[in-house]
């Protein structure tokens, strides 16, 4: 993809200080690199999804608690507890669906609870910011390794929204995937489901596929159950926002697809960090973001639904594991809910890398 002062969607300026990023909502458009100075600036980041895509939330999330606690202006560490604890509340409040922007918010929180003096906490919440977005890229390419294998010579992909170098810190999960694959030496063109209602698919998967030169078509995400009829997919790979024990969240659409794949008898995969994955919670626990009417109420200046007419705008949807083929992550192809105690003991032995 195209590069920027980093080379990465986001990351973290120590001068100034701020965190730098990619503004999404321009592209295709225009390429534009936008800057955070504050929490609250961040949050609006988020919220517009200028920022967006789980692993790039959870690195968001990261950087936005060393943000609040370079900002934070207090004389005891109880006090400055409190004011970044306020800060990462607001944060984790702008996107509900993604387990990973909790995920960032609290690795930091987390290590900066176990200092006693200021400072030394406000060098510990960058370092450890430092690391979600280190191991974020670690993630991606071991994803991209697993996956590969799964790829035939030549393929022809489905995939949903942008799961890509932009919903990442860099490389991407289920795009990912296809880099490694067509790094490989692999013949790989993907069609790309537009993605309504804001078209993360049309603006912004194409966008970093044609930057790398991977063949890419965009369809609307209605026309995908024809092409699975005609054989015109080989597999599906799509991303996530939350895994648990019973359902994969993702992009609104995603369940669509994966039920027009099993009749099709097409493989479909998702492509997620172990920083996806949430051990607590089931199908029930998860609150599915609901946005704004004006997403599909509103187009180019136009209104396009009568305005006395109700609009419901979900952005994610859950499909149940049994439905999917296999998830590719960093530490393997898992299924689920059979593999589930692989997850479990990959948490607890990050945990323990993380606590030393
Ligand atoms: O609303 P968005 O654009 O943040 O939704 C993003 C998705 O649904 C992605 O598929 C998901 O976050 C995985 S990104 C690697």
């Amino acid at each position: 993809m195209k590069e920027d002062r980093s080379g990465y969607t986001i990351w973290f300026d120590r001068g100034t200080p701020g965190i730098g990023y990619i503004d999404q909502t321009c592209i295709p458009g225009t390429y534009r690199v936008t800057m955070a100075y504050t929490p609250h600036e961040l949050a609006g980041a988020i919220q517009v999804l200028a920022i967006r895509g789980a692993p790039a939330l959870g690195v968001a999330g990261a950087y936005g608690v060393a943000l609040a606690a370079l900002c934070a202006d207090a004389e005891s560490i109880d006090s400055f507890l409190d004011t970044i604890k306020k800060d990462a509340d607001m944060l984790r409040r702008t996107r509900p669906t993604a387990v990973n922007l909790s995920y960032g918010i609290d690795r930091v929180f987390g290590r900066i609870r176990q200092e006693k003096d200021v400072h030394l906490a406000k060098e510990a919440a960058l370092a450890e910011a430092d690391a979600v977005a280190r191991e974020d890229e670690q993630m991606c390419r071991g994803i991209g390794e697993t996956g590969n294998a799964l790829i035939p010579n030549r393929c022809t992909i489905l995939t949903h929204c942008n799961a890509g170098a932009l919903a990442c810190s860099t490389w991407g999960t289920a795009l990912g995937v296809i880099r490694s694959a067509v790094a490989a030496g692999k013949e790989v063109s993907v069609y790309a489901c537009e993605t309504r209602p804001l078209l993360q698919g049309a603006r912004l998967t194409a966008w970093e596929l044609k930057e790398e030169k991977i063949p890419v078509t965009v369809i609307t995400d209605s026309m995908a159950a024809m092409l699975m009829r005609k054989s015109m997919i080989d597999l599906v790979i799509v991303g996530a926002d939350r895994i648990t024990r019973d359902v994969v969240v993702n992009k609104i659409g995603t369940y669509m697809h994966a039920v027009c794949a099993k009749y099709h008898g097409i493989p479909f995969y998702v492509a997620a960090p172990l920083s996806t994955f949430d051990l607590t919670s089931s199908e029930i626990d998860i609150t599915i973001e609901e946005r704004d009417r004006d997403e599909i109420a509103r187009w180019g200046g136009h209104i396009t639904v009568p305005p006395d007419v109700s609009v419901y705008n979900p952005a994610f949807d859950p499909t149940p594991v049994q439905m999917i083929t296999g998830i590719i992550t960093e530490f393997g192809l898992l299924r689920l809910p059979d593999d589930w105690d692989r997850v479990t003991e990959q948490v607890s032995m990050a945990d323990r890398i993380i606590r030393d």
